[in-house]
């Protein structure tokens, strides 16, 4: 199931998503050997930071709600992690993230010149500069981060969608013109709270989370929908996705890669190889390509 994106050949159109997995070089190793076509690295920013304190994230069942405050060693500390990274054979992607365009720029630069295959911006974070605010949610700022990235960095450029966007093809449609080579879409949905009905607290020390898993399934295919009839760079559609069928909706709507990532932690970090199989038996039964499904909804 050999698939091109961006002028790279993957083995699958299976992608790990950013941050279910953290960034230790051994488990991103494992997870390209246990079936994935590409492999994301948690969000990277410009200080350490420890992110929230637990819990951070709960298993709600139907998904998960998590508020983990993007942990990160800051990207002038992750000496071991690129040591390893530049001698691997397999492709990633580098997520970075920034409080303002100066800091994404700073971040950018830097892990650019690491030379992961493709640099996804994380625009679906609080931006600080404007009192909590996210970049994704409105086209102008979003605009701002990609033309600002996009001059720092010499590998493809991946822009990472909020849902909490009022329209999300406009976000699209305002990376593609900035320069965006790709989209990816979507990030956790909410923010949602749980309640402990004995302590009378919410549960998560943040409080709020985002959710993710199969629950946000339907509303990460609408973006998918809505983004394929915006732009015409292509799309990582993620959300939910735990099964080959999952995929299969989502190619339909529009995407050329899929996401996985809280359904790791359902079936197990050889998903990639299952859902492969599942695909390619649907496919199969059904005397059917990946082209012939990709946007077929439409
Ligand atoms: C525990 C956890 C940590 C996450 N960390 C990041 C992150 O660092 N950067 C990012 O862009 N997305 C992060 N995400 C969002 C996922 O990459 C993905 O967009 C979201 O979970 C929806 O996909 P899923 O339903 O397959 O999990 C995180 C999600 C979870 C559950």
């Amino acid at each position: 199931m050999a698939i091109k994106f961006l002028g790279k050949t993957l083995k699958n159109p299976l992608v790990l998503a950013s941050g279910v997995l953290g960034n230790s070089s051994a488990i991103l190793k494992r997870v390209h050997e246990q079936g994935c076509g590409l492999v994301t690295m948690k969000s990277i920013g410009p200080e350490p930071r420890d992110g929230h304190k637990n819990p951070t994230v709960m298993d709600l069942g139907s998904g998960m709600i998590n508020a983990v405050g993007l942990p990160t060693p800051g990207y002038l500390n992750m000496k071991n992690e690129w040591h390893d990274l530049e001698k691997r054979n397999f492709p990633i992607v580098a997520s970075i993230y920034g409080g303002s365009i100066e800091e994404f720029q700073k971040v950018a630069r830097f892990v650019s010149s690491k030379k992961p295959d493709f640099i996804e911006i994380n625009i679906s974070c609080p931006n600080s500069e404007k009192h909590g605010m996210i970049f994704g949610v409105n086209p102008e700022s979003s605009r701002d981060v990609v033309l600002a990235v996009k001059k720092e960095i010499n590998v493809p450029l991946i822009a990472k969608l909020t849902p909490q966007a009022l329209d999300i093809g406009e976000i699209a449609r305002a990376c593609e013109k900035a320069g965006a080579d790709a989209i990816c879409a979507i990030n956790t949905l909410g923010p949602g709270m749980v309640i402990d009905i004995e302590s009378q607290m919410p549960i998560l020390s943040f409080k709020k989370g985002g959710l993710s898993g199969p629950m946000i399934k339907p509303v990460a295919v609408r973006c998918v929908y809505d983004i394929y009839k915006a732009v015409d760079i292509p799309i990582i559609g993620l959300g939910g996705v735990t099964t080959g069928a999952d995929a299969i909706e989502m190619i339909m709507a529009g995407a050329s890669l899929v996401g996985i990532g809280s359904a790791v932690n359902y079936r197990g970090i050889d998903i990639f190889t299952k859902v492969t199989k599942e695909m390619d038996t649907w496919l199969l039964e059904h005397d059917l390509s990946m082209e012939d499904i990709k946007g077929a909804a439409h």
